[in-house]
């Protein structure tokens, strides 16, 4: 597989990169992605009740079916390390004087393959806060073997909330202002979109943005998206292949 030559041509102009993922990126790590074939949600059987589970409302009045439904997803990508689309990215925040990542994932993989200037926008997995004292701790990997029912806080006892954004709630404030400096305030040279289906407006803001502020937009998907007709290269295939190719183009 080649990148376009149209591409490779601009890539020697590019000093700022955007980098913006989503689940497809850690599908090679053997994670699964939340929409499409295999997705968590798209499962016929237990989709829709994960949906639910998964939300503020549910937390609040259920914690424990939450947290259970979060511990068998974090189960299921015990082992997954970092792949190639991870590690490419990493190649390309040390190519260019100023780079961005701003993915959708909670699991820890970038921030395990060594990218540095990560915008988690929808929290991370890990990070926990105690809904009565606000008290901060983390989960560890192994925290989540066993666990049947909602964590609490080592310090007062109260109910402790998941790290990661759950449906209906509000973006995190420090990320929320992190990715408009990174993606609004400036735009990137060049912003490249890989493994997300990308049906938040926030996340389509700093492509269509680029887009039209005449910077290179390049999506990498095996599917076409609602951004595939806006980017400048639609770039079809996996990220584990692809990422690594503009990795390895960029000069
Ligand atoms: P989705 O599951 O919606 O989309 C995954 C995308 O990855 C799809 O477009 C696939 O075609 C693509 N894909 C699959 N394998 C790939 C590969 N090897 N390389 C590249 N792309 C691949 O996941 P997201 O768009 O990330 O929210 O979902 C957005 C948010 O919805 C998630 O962050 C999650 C969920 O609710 C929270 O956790 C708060």
């Amino acid at each position: 597989m080649q990148l376009p030559a149209a591409l490779i041509e601009f890539l020697p102009k590019v000093r700022s990169v955007g980098a913006i993922t989503g689940a497809g990126v850690s599908a090679e790590s053997g994670i699964q992605t939340y929409r499409g074939q295999g997705g968590v949600y798209d499962d016929p059987d237990v989709g829709d009740q994960t949906v639910e589970a998964l939300s503020g409302e549910t937390l609040a009045v259920d914690p424990d079916l939450t947290w259970r439904t979060i511990a068998a997803m974090a189960r299921q990508s015990r082992d997954a390390r970092p792949n190639p689309a991870h590690h490419a990215l990493v190649a390309i925040e040390k190519k260019v004087p100023r780079f961005a990542l701003l993915t959708q994932n909670v699991d820890p993989l970038h921030q395990e393959a060594g990218s540095r200037n990560i915008i988690p926008i929808h929290g991370d997995l890990y990070a926990t806060r105690c809904l009565e004292c606000n008290g901060r701790s983390r989960m560890e990997r192994e925290d989540f073997e066993t666990l049947d029912a909602a964590p609490r806080c080592k310090a007062c006892g109260g109910v402790l909330r998941p790290g990661a954004v759950l449906f209906g709630e509000t973006l995190p404030l420090e990320e929320s202002m992190r990715m408009r400096k990174e993606f609004v305030d400036f735009i990137p040279d060049l912003v490249v979109i890989a493994g997300t289906t990308a049906l938040f407006p926030y996340i389509q803001q700093p492509v269509l943005l680029a887009r039209q502020a005449g910077r290179l937009t390049v999506e990498v998907n095996p599917e076409r998206t609602l951004l595939s007709d806006v980017v400048d290269f639609f770039l079809k295939g996996k990220a584990g292949t692809l990422l690594p190719l503009l990795a390895d183009a960029l000069p």
